[in-house]
């Protein structure tokens, strides 16, 4: 029998591909300072805290801006976000996603979500999956961002289970990097080569079974 008990979720790149609408507001902030990034720079932001993220992109347009006009900019960097993610609907699910944690469910085992994202709940409730997880820990709830493991230990906790007994489902290094330093599995979501620190990595959660949890090693 398997010694996986609980099931975390990082949303963003995992559950759903919101990472297109980051860059698209993302860009938008950063050319009306009157500077572009790539697709490849933006490859960087994924996993990063909001904060972080705009800390980088101003570097790489060589743009210094006082904490308070930090502030402000992340907040224009949002409301154009949230204007994008409030049209989703439950067709912007990644194949397989929805039906792989159901699967979990229906073997008995505990489901939580463990995002950085500040918008996990919005996200959750347009694409009506809100349901499917026992504890939700999003970018509202923890202090320290990945690669710590605060939003990972807290879904365990909150679960009642034992990080040993977690698998963590990621796209991002310091996602991956989160869950092992918190003592748990992880299953990549993504390139093996980046991912290479999980315990197995595959393209999406529609080439993972709840059989192979078992086989972790
Ligand atoms: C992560 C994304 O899930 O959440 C990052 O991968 C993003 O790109 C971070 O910056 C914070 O998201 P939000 O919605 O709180 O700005
Ligand atoms: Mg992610």
């Amino acid at each position: 029998m398997s010694n996986i008990k609980a099931c975390i979720f990082d949303l963003d790149g995992v559950i759903v591909d919101t990472a297109v609408y980051h860059y698209k507001a993302w860009r938008r902030l950063a050319n009306s300072l009157g500077f572009d990034f790539s697709e490849h720079q933006n490859e960087q932001l994924k996993g990063v805290s909001r904060v972080r993220s705009l800390q980088l992109i101003l570097g790489w347009g060589g743009v210094t801006k006082t904490e308070a006009e930090q502030e402000q900019l992340a907040t224009q960097k949002n409301i154009w976000y949230t204007d994008m993610i409030n049209q989703m609907t439950p067709a912007e699910i990644l194949p397989g996603a929805r039906e792989f944690v159901e699967s979990c469910r229906d073997a008995g085992l505990k489901t939580a979500l463990g995002s950085a994202s500040k918008n996990s709940m919005t996200i959750l409730d347009k694409l009506n999956i809100t349901h499917l997880f026992d504890a939700i820990i999003d970018g509202n709830k923890v202090s320290k961002a990945k690669p710590d493991p605060e939003v990972f230990l807290k879904g365990a906790e909150e679960l009642g289970i034992e990080p040993q007994y977690c698998v963590v489902f990621e796209d991002a290094i310091a996602g991956v990097e989160a869950a092992k330093a918190g003592g748990m599995k992880a299953i990549g979501i993504g390139d093996p080569e980046t991912l290479h620190e999980a315990d197995l990595v595959v393209s999406g959660l529609n080439k993972v079974t709840v059989e192979e949890l078992e086989m972790l090693p």
